[in-house]
């Protein structure tokens, strides 16, 4: 993503009319989590910090850690194992845009064992982890951007674990690039009989935003949705409201942060619309 990266971290970018990272995070609140932790590097966790703040104005605890040195995505529960504390968790990476409805993600919540990741069909999975069925269609493995993927589903960056999953990654060696891969933490999920693969089909979008022409899908995709129901995709303190984490003064509140400016309007809007039932 050079140069448009050389002082920004790629999920701060905007996706159409707000940061990248906005999309993931109203992901995991739709699901109705509210203890999120941000993980970047040194340099762009400050922004971060900046854009995001403790999260109290929209009902949500954010906290921060650095990634100091490009470890692999795994890494994450290692930095986040005070912030994880035995739970169960929900990894969700900062560039991975899903529009939809999330029962999915909020049912694969109420399994309490083992860990869930999923699949979804898309034209270029060797960009990807990729899902290996058998003929039966029980999955046989995962592997991380083949050349020759065996099929064409491919894993988003959302992956869910159970409060064992520290223990398991502190047990995974570095890969040959020397990272800690999350396609080795699922493979040992899978290997002990405790990985599901949920498949997501028609009806979902998953969007990734690492090249320069999916960045440009994505907000085309966002765009095209926002005009013509006049809602948005990710605005944090709609989500915040609608899940019920904030009430409509603490909506107020955030929509004069925006003054004039149309996300302000349309956080207006949504404290005095009609109370007719909107869907989530
Ligand atoms: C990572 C994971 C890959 C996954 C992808 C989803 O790849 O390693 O398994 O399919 O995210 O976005 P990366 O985007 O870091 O190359």
């Amino acid at each position: 993503m050079y140069p448009m990266t050389r002082v920004c971290s790629k999920q701060l970018l905007p996706i159409y009319d707000k940061p990248m990272v906005y999309y993931p995070i109203s992901t995991l609140m739709l699901a109705g989590i509210r203890d999120i932790l941000i993980i970047s590097t040194p340099q762009d966790l400050p922004r971060f910090r900046d854009l995001l703040g403790d999260g109290e104005r929209i009902g949500v605890n954010f906290e921060y850690a650095e990634q100091a040195e490009p470890k692999g995505i795994a890494q994450a529960f290692l930095i986040g194992a005070d912030f994880i504390a035995g739970s169960p968790t929900v990894l969700i990476l900062g560039d991975n845009l899903f529009y939809g409805r999330m029962d999915f993600l909020r049912d694969s919540l109420k399994s309490a064992e083992g860990a869930t990741v999923f699949g979804y069909p898309v034209h270029d999975p060797e960009r990807y982890g990729v899902v290996d069925f058998d003929s039966s269609g029980r999955v046989l493995s995962i592997e991380e951007k083949p050349a020759k993927p065996k099929s064409r589903y491919a894993v988003p960056g959302l992956y869910c674990y159970d409060e064992r999953v520290l223990e398991f990654v502190q047990g995974l060696k570095p890969s040959a690039r020397g990272e800690l891969e999350i396609t080795d933490l699922n493979n040992l999920y899978l290997e002990m009989g405790e990985l599901r693969v949920e498949l997501l089909g028609r009806g979902m979008a998953w969007l990734d935003t690492g090249t320069p022409q999916s960045m440009l899908e994505a907000c085309s995709f966002v765009a095209s949705i926002e005009s013509r129901q006049g809602m948005k995709i990710g605005c944090l303190e709609e989500v915040a409201y609608r899940m019920g984490f904030i009430n409509q003064d603490a909506l107020i509140r955030c929509a004069a942060e925006f003054g004039e400016n149309d996300y302000g309007r349309y956080l207006r809007d949504v404290v005095n619309e009609d109370p007719a039932p909107l869907r989530l």
